[in-house]
């Protein structure tokens, strides 16, 4: 042990954070922050305007991230739009803008705030982290000045960008990144021409970040993992829960245990817009998550990770997502399928009409099997197991292969897929798995009161089946098997690694 911390201390002088030595594990904090919003206008407001608010939302972060460096954390995330909100047109958001060099300047804000021109906010957020010795993720605007000479750049003259600015604990800016996947209401906000991956090298671990909307695709979400083999993603979002299939946590974990990296997500708070539900997660384990529709407060969360999760005896074994369900036959049945819709997508749905069987449902080329056991079959309560292998098309477009079973609205069959908040039928029993042709598939299970399920209760088996452990009998109101296939995306979203080239 004495050698190998040795080793590690060795390989930091010679190549990293002079005098820092690894750490085995850091303690992780994200803040769920109540945006203070901006009136809604037209016409922009004036550069003193918009600093007044942006300082406004800081103030509260602020107290966030000395709170968290009190507690000892290493690092805090803070939400997408967390320093002005969402309300926005192309030219209502400019005054917000800063200029953002790229890292390579190496530039400590605080220190010499003149060097780029007026950029208070980035002096600011640089000096919360230095005076605090504290690594602090935020999301703010870049602008890139432009002209005839680049015939991309807008008729207005600059590149406006959603970005994501990390400073070490010295308050030094050591990554920028401009989100990529541009969510369809977003139109403050060019698409920067080629995704950028973007990782920096910490003394708990390689980090990589990337912003909401990017987490359905291959690039950057998935390539930066694969190609940089990052321990840990930074992951601000301003997301808006839709049941039963986009909830923030349940999606969220998932993608950390299926990806086999720590996630550090911080969700924007706004009950109105259904924007809540913040977490820590583990490869092997949610740490902590915080999902409010009560209060507008805001929340902060620590948790220790490790700092290389891989090394790790706990990390998860690879699962071969469609070894179970291409396996063994089809369960025999005399069913009647029928169609319905989750979130504008079409899935073949059929009933699960006793307490407890057996079922298949197939769409194209995904077989979904079933086998399960109710404690009772509810006269009040209806279930469907339900598959979708095909491009969903609405606000972005991703190809999906999806086994699901959940509670339908009402017990009327049309309502299967709609969304449903509370579950009184238990399930003692059930494994679900499907012919998935892809190896990223995110499980998740979603308990009455939009409750995560608890990891001692199931597993995933290294054949792909999603399992209830032996324990108590789960009010399950939705499960899935979430695969993406990000050959068939068309471009854009998930482009192949050779575009980067
Ligand atoms: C929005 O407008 C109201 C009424 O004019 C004002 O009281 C409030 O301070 C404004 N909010 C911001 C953030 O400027
Ligand atoms: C156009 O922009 C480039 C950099 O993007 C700059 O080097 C050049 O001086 C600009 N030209 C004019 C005429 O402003
Ligand atoms: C939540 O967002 C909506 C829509 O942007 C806004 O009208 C509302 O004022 C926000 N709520 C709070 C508490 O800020
Ligand atoms: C479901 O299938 C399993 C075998 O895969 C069998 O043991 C079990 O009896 C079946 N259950 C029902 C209710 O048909």
């Amino acid at each position: 042990m004495i050698a190998l911390r040795f080793s590690k201390c060795v390989v930091i002088f010679a190549f990293l954070v002079p005098s820092v030595c690894a750490l085995d594990t850091f303690i992780a904090a994200v803040y769920e922050h109540a945006v203070i919003l901006p009136n809604r206008t037209e016409k922009p407001v004036s550069k003193e305007e918009a600093l007044l608010l942006m300082n406004k939302n800081i103030d509260v972060l602020e107290k966030a991230v000395k709170l968290a460096a009190k507690q000892g954390a290493h690092i805090i995330v803070t939400p997408e739009d967390g320093i002005y909100g969402w309300v926005f047109t192309r030219e209502s958001i400019y005054p917000y803008l800063e200029d953002i060099p790229a890292p390579e300047v190496n530039w400590i804000p605080c220190r010499d705030p003149q060097r780029f021109g007026y950029t208070p906010v980035q002096e600011r957020l640089s000096c919360l982290a230095k005076d605090n010795s504290i690594y602090v993720v935020v999301n703010i605007g870049d602008k890139k000045p432009c002209n005839a000479s680049d015939p991309h750049c807008p008729p207005d003259g600059r590149y406006q960008y959603n970005t994501d600015v990390v400073f070490d604990s010295k308050g030094r800016l050591v990554a920028r990144y401009h989100k990529y996947n541009l969510f369809a209401p977003e139109i403050q906000f060019d698409f920067p021409t080629d995704p950028e991956l973007v990782t920096f090298d910490t003394p708990f671990g390689k980090f990589g970040i990337f912003t909401c909307f990017d987490i359905f695709s291959h690039h950057p979400a998935v390539a930066v993992v694969n190609e940089f083999q990052v321990d840990s993603v930074l992951y601000p979002t301003a997301w808006y829960n839709t049941l039963p299939l986009l909830s923030a946590v349940p999606f969220h974990s998932a993608w950390a245990r299926a990806m086999g990296v720590n996630l550090l997500a911080a969700n924007t708070h706004n009950t109105s817009m259904h924007m809540t539900g913040s977490g820590i997660y583990a490869p092997e384990a949610v740490k902590v998550y915080h999902y409010d529709m009560e209060t507008e407060s805001g929340q902060l969360m620590l948790s220790e990770l490790k700092s290389q999760p891989r090394s790790d005896p706990a990390y998860p074994a690879a699962i071969d997502w469609g070894a179970y369900a291409k396996s063994v036959k089809p369960f025999p049945s005399d069913q009647l399928d029928f169609p319905g819709m989750i979130y504008f997508d079409k899935f073949t749905f059929t009933e699960l009409k006793e307490n407890m069987g057996n079922y298949t449902v197939c769409q194209k080329d995904l077989c979904c099997h079933l086998s399960y056991k109710m404690s009772e079959n509810r006269a009040d309560e209806v279930y469907a197991l339900g598959a979708f292998d095909g491009l969903h098309t609405v606000e972005g477009q991703y190809y999906l292969q999806i086994c699901t079973f959940l509670k339908c609205q009402t017990t009327a069959l049309r309502t299967c897929g709609e969304p449903v908040g509370s579950a009184f039928t238990k399930f003692e029993e059930f494994s679900l798995s499907g012919t998935f042709a892809t190896s990223y598939v995110f499980p998740q299970i979603v308990l009455s009161g939009s409750q995560l399920a608890p990891e001692r209760h199931y597993e995933v088996s290294r054949d792909g089946r999603l399992r209830s452990r032996s324990g108590a009998p789960l009010p399950v109101l939705v499960t899935a098997l979430y695969g993406r296939v990000f050959e068939k995306d068309p471009p854009r979203l998930g482009q192949g690694p050779g575009k980067l080239q």
